[in-house]
């Protein structure tokens, strides 16, 4: 007999959060502090995971990358590479400093940035590229730094979807000059709202040190390194809450499970939906250990990813669109048209790509039941 309780929601997205979060966040309101040990000890953990020289905390990955163009003087009239696939942030960076923005397109059927795309678009004015790993899988960085590095063109990397990815041992956002984390609730270790900055370049790390405490050394100050401060440059207020590192610092301590987890998820669909007409799956490429940030197919038609978007809510099961091509949202279409440039590509994924459910709490029957519903729909 049909059964009248609807099918559970299978939800795109869950955190994994437990008692630990809750018991560190109450032992971080005794004090309420702005910069405490929360915030350190986070910092000293992202060293020791990523291998970067230094990580700043910070309030968001966006207030990561505003930080970093600051640093790096981009000024006006500079031009900055950024994905026309992507996120808002990952070009907004570029307007606050008033530099110009220069869409590059990224690969076809595939999320991660064209090396030949930003290649094409780099000029005497390219201070900056800006490159987002897409889902925590490295975009094509030995290009990328080849590119970058023989012009003097900082390589700036987006690293939000990133948290315990790596490219042939290394972290992904410690290969260019600076990258960024976020620990948004929708990232794969959240503390609400959150970032952090991983850089090699000790200067750098000291200019934005400044920047996100107000233009001050307060920073030095509280490490121990000064016995006072004062204002030294422009800046800003990009400090995280002692709050939401307490909840981090239990994040990254389950950090390993969830990446594991998520990694079984991705390899169950990758291995489930092989084969099917037209469906692109996401590809590994050699030498990158992920973190199954997310698992997203390609359908031969925006018709068709409507269509099967449909079938699986119909089912309780939430699969979700992602980015638009940036050039084409509106604000992209009030920048200038040099800067646009063509970028079918993005225009494409923006219309056929759908991302399937992916966390940590998901069970394999549960996997199974999108895989099973995502095959019925192609036969
Ligand atoms: C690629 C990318 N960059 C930047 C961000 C912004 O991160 P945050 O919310 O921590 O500012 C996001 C958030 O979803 C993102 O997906």
């Amino acid at each position: 007999m049909p059964s009248s309780s609807p099918r559970p929601k299978i939800a795109y997205h869950r955190p994994s959060i437990d008692t630990r979060e809750a018991a560190l966040a109450t032992s971080a309101l005794a004090t309420a502090g702005g910069f405490g040990p929360y915030l350190l000890q986070v910092e000293a953990e992202l060293r020791r995971r990523t291998g970067a020289a230094g990580v700043l905390g910070m309030s968001s990955a966006t207030h990561g990358l505003e930080s970093i163009l600051w640093a790096l003087g981009i000024g006006p009239g500079d031009e900055v590479i950024v994905p026309a696939y992507g996120f808002p942030s990952t070009a907004a960076c570029v307007l606050r400093q008033r530099g110009r923005i220069i869409f590059a397109d990224c690969l076809p059927d595939d999320p991660q940035i064209d090396p030949a795309s930003v290649a094409a678009r780099m000029t005497a004015r390219t201070k900056a590229v800006i490159v987002i790993h897409y889902g925590g899988l490295p975009a094509d960085l030995d290009r990328l730094l080849a590119a970058t590095t023989s012009r003097g063109i900082a390589l700036v990397e987006d690293a939000a979807h990133s948290i315990d990815a790596s490219f042939r041992g290394r972290a992904l956002g410690t290969f260019g000059r600076a990258g960024v984390l976020s620990f948004h609730a929708s990232k794969n270790l959240s503390c609400g709202e959150g970032g952090a900055l991983l850089s090699n370049d000790l200067d750098l790390l000291r200019r934005v040190d400044q920047f996100r405490h107000m233009g001050t050394d307060r920073g030095a100050m509280l490490r121990g390194e000064a016995s006072s401060y004062t204002w030294r440059s422009e800046g800003t207020s990009f400090l995280p809450s002692e709050l939401a590192m307490a909840v981090l610092v239990a994040q990254l301590e389950r950090g390993e499970r969830v990446r594991a987890r998520r990694v079984q998820v991705f390899a169950r669909y990758s291995e489930a939906l092989r084969g099917l007409p037209g469906l692109v799956l996401p590809t590994v490429p050699p030498g990158a250990s992920h973190n199954g940030h997310i698992f997203h197919v390609v359908l031969p038609s925006g018709a068709m990813r409507e269509k099967l978007q449909g079938h699986l809510a119909n089912l309780g099961i939430e699969a979700t669109r992602h980015y638009q091509s940036l050039d084409r949202t509106p604000m992209g279409s009030t920048l200038d048209a040099g800067g646009k440039g063509e970028n079918p590509h993005a225009e494409a994924l923006a219309e056929r790509l759908l991302r399937l459910p992916i966390h940590a709490e998901l069970s394999d029957s549960e996997v199974d039941f999108v895989c099973d519903s995502v095959r019925r729909f192609f036969r």
